[in-house]
């Protein structure tokens, strides 16, 4: 049955899109904005604009107009008739990095409530998803307040996404938790009205208020960004002390206290998330005077930083000291796998870098060639993990899916010059590489 309640999406991104699908699915009546036309359009074809498993799914169960579908999913450009329609409006625009600064670019988020307050002349709940700096709410609230025609019957929720790109449907219809600042006992029940099916499916449901909304998700990444950065620090360590920080992660992740996930050794994190939002959360608490508090964050970002050079350098090194000329396969453009999201992606950064060193460099990604070559048309592209290792006097392995695991290294082996394999994720079985003849290395492990 369909629920009363009418839900809209602003910004129908990776966020967003998935958030507009997961709605309809839980039986909500959706209506998304983008002021990107071409993204509603594709997506009122039941297209997704970007690859996130399960998500065109969705799209072809629920919108309007497709064969068999429910309707209840559909787009708009115009800001009248989202607020016509809906009594919840979720805001998922992005919040990139500034650029030159750490400071995060919150111009779409103003100009979602800047465009949407002038038409809400009814009661209704604007929900924000976006990451923001903490305090953000507390002044949005005034804005919309101001501008809304329905005066405080508009009201402002804070309620963060902690959805992880690859699994973003899965993470939306059964979420870990749901963190709901809520200024008042009518957004607490509409929120608890929209979150109904997980909630009965048991995901704790966490009432605060907005600023503590706010926070958790800078703290949340925070804390994910420095376990990969530590275990990256520990790799640093091993190759000077001839340790294996595979062996080591395995054994630390034992102590149910520290646990397994997230102690991934290698080219360290990127993406649209982790990278901005840890320099975000530096820059606020800078402005509000316990830059201290957070100051290990530099450190964090740092030592990420540098796996990247030391993946060049091993590279190099690998190579006879020089990467002129030499031909270097890369596997992976991605920031992470079952996604073809490159933003600030270690893959593609690792790639560039050495093209720029004078190394001929040909890339495959299983979904993100294309994005690829938009930020770096100057790398050649291949088709497939062979062809992009003809020739090659290396292969890179930089962005770990599933596919590259499943490789055969006798199959590769026959199309490169030289066998060998550099591990930039700790992924690949190095006995595997090394019984079909080749050379294998990794950061922060052994040698032989
Ligand atoms: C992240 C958070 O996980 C999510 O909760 C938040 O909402 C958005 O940011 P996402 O950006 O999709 O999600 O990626 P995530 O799975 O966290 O991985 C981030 C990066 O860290 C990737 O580049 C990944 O390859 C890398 N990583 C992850 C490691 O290098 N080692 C690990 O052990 C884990």
């Amino acid at each position: 049955m369909n629920s009363p309640t009418k839900i809209t999406v602003i910004g129908l991104g990776y966020l967003g899109a998935t958030h507009a699908a997961a709605m309809a699915e839980m039986g909500f009546e959706v209506l998304g904005l983008d002021i990107v036309p071409e993204k509603t359009e594709e997506l009122a074809r039941g297209r997704s604009p970007i690859y996130e498993p399960g998500l065109e799914d969705l799209l072809r169960r629920h919108v309007a107009g497709l064969p068999d579908s429910t309707g209840r999913l559909s787009f708009t450009t115009s800001w009248a008739d989202l607020a016509a329609f809906g009594d919840v409006h979720f805001i998922c625009v992005n919040t990139p990095q500034r650029a030159g600064e750490y400071a995060c670019d919150m111009s779409y988020v103003e100009a979602a409530v800047e465009s949407l307050a002038p038409h809400l002349d009814r009661p209704a709940l604007v929900v924000g998803k976006s990451t923001v700096p903490v305090g953000s709410a507390a002044r949005l609230t005034r804005r919309l307040v101001e501008l809304a025609p329905a005066g405080e019957a508009a009201e402002l929720a804070w309620n963060p996404e902690f959805l992880r790109e690859g699994y973003a449907v899965e993470d939306t219809l059964r979420p870990d938790r749901i963190v709901a600042g809520c200024p008042s006992e009518r957004a607490e029940t509409l929120l608890r009205e929209v979150y109904a099916r997980p909630i009965a499916a048991g995901s704790p449901f966490l009432v605060t208020d907005l600023p503590t909304a706010e926070l958790v998700k800078s703290a949340a990444n925070a804390f994910l960004s420095t376990k990969i950065s530590f275990i990256n620090a520990m790799a640093e360590i091993c190759e000077a002390a001839d340790g294996d920080v595979v062996m080591l992660a395995e054994a630390l992740g034992h102590d149910d206290r520290i646990g397994k996930k997230f102690l991934q050794a290698g080219i360290g994190f990127g993406g649209g998330c982790l990278p901005k939002d840890i320099r975000a959360f530096m820059a606020r608490a800078g402005e509000l005077g316990v830059a201290d508090a957070v100051s290990f964050l530099r450190e964090i970002d740092s030592i990420n930083m540098r796996r990247r050079g030391a993946m060049v350098e091993l590279t190099k090194e690998t190579l006879g000291g020089t990467l002129l000329g030499k031909r270097v396969a890369v596997l992976g453009a991605a920031f992470k796998p079952d996604s073809d999201d490159v933003r600030d992606s270690p893959a593609l950064n690792i790639a560039g870098q050495l093209h720029l060193q004078g190394a001929q460099v040909t890339v495959f990604d299983p979904k993100a060639n294309e994005n690829a070559r938009r930020v770096f048309p100057t790398l050649r592209y291949a088709g497939t993990a062979i062809e992009a290792a003809e020739h090659a006097d290396a292969v890179l392995h930089l962005t770990p899916w599933r596919a590259f695991r499943e490789l055969d290294p006798e199959a590769v082996g026959e199309v490169v010059a030289e066998r060998r394999i550099l591990d930039g994720r700790n992924t690949l079985d190095p006995e595997l590489w090394r019984k079909a003849g080749w050379t294998y290395r990794a950061l922060g492990r052994p040698t032989a």
